[in-house]
């Protein structure tokens, strides 16, 4: 699933529901070392260059967390104030400087621009962890294994699902990521809700229709006939640092607000609620303001799934084996109470 370069760069690279079938294996075989019950140190010795030229919580951390587990060592670059970058230095000149010292990077941009122009310079794999509005493609895998496990927890599957993904549809770069992976599951019904202005861009919703998806698109107006038959609701946050003036400051209406009272009366009782966070808890943003212990509430077990999805990713740049995992896992001499 990675390119001949080694990078991972867009879902599209996933062409497969075996190779996605194949990781998820991994992730779970990682599982115990991604908890800090078991321990490996089969990365012993190597270097992951985290850059985050862009602001990140869940993504970076998960992502050195994955690194730390498998016995690697980080180095992290946040922002672009501290770095060479402010000196007019260029992406490429910066991914030629780190291939000498990383062996491999995970990169978060504002601009596929800036992530082409990174790739191009570098000589190591590049992951792409957020190229501007436009992909998020190991979130996307998060989600799906995400979503996978908690239908199959309440006896349905994805194959066959009813999927609504809502909000900041334009700009939200996982729900481009996650439209290409689940072209590969057959027979999803998928319903696209976003207020006037940020609607999905066509060239996403094609693929899903390409993959004989069939795919209805709301205005908030209607936002609620897509609850009510959904499995699957995947909630997004506006976007407002891609957007400017009044738009920025726009709240999502009232249709887009997920709150108790909306589920218990528009969704299906068994709702999986998914939502790549963070969600924007400030007042009148009506980002999913619901409890975090709703059971319908899956984003925090999301959240925690980035961590042997990414280990399961990077087993995959350094060519490791599920069996040289097995072989390398063994029992910490610590336990954290
Ligand atoms: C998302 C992102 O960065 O695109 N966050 C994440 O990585 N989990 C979603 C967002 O910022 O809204």
């Amino acid at each position: 699933m990675l390119t001949a370069q080694k990078h991972f760069l867009t879902a599209l690279q996933v062409t497969s529901q075996d190779d996605l079938t194949a990781l998820f294996t991994t992730a779970k075989l990682l599982t115990p070392v991604a908890n800090g019950t078991h321990i490996t140190n089969i990365l012993n010795g190597a270097v992951i260059a985290s850059l985050f030229f862009e602001p990140s919580t869940r993504t970076r951390l998960s992502f050195e967390t994955a690194a730390l587990r498998l016995g690697a060592k980080t180095i992290t670059v946040t922002g672009t104030d501290n770095v060479s970058i402010t000196k007019g230095e260029t992406y490429f000149d910066t991914a030629r400087v780190i291939s000498g010292y990383a062996d491999c990077a995970v990169l978060r941009t504002n601009a596929p621009e800036i992530t082409n122009d990174y790739v191009a310079g570098s000589t190591i794999p590049v992951l792409n962890a957020g190229s501007g509005a436009d992909e998020h493609p190991t979130q996307a895998l998060l989600d799906v294994y995400t979503a996978h496990a908690e239908l199959e927890n309440r006896g349905k599957t994805l194959n066959g699902a009813t999927i609504t993904m809502l909000g900041d549809l334009k700009h939200g770069r996982t729900v481009h990521s996650l439209i290409k992976l689940l072209r590969l599951y057959p027979n999803i019904t998928l319903h696209l809700v976003a207020p006037a202005g940020l609607e999905c861009p066509t060239n996403v919703i094609d693929i899903a229709k390409s993959a004989g998806h069939t795919v209805h698109v709301h205005t908030p107006e209607t936002a609620y006939d897509a609850y009510k038959q959904s499995d699957v609701i995947y909630a997004t946050r506006l976007q407002k640092e891609r957007l400017s003036g009044d738009a920025a400051n726009a709240a999502y209406p009232t249709q887009l607000r997920l709150d108790t009272d909306t589920l218990n009366a528009h969704a299906k009782p068994d709702v999986i609620i998914l939502h790549p966070l963070p969600r924007d808890g400030r007042e009148g943003s009506n980002d999913l303001p619901i409890p975090a212990n709703d059971t319908r509430l899956c984003a925090f077990t999301q959240a925690h799934n980035g961590v042997p999805i990414r280990m399961a990713l990077i087993t995959r740049v350094f060519n490791l084996s599920d069996a040289q995992l097995t072989a390398s896992i063994t029992l910490p001499s610590w336990k954290s109470t």
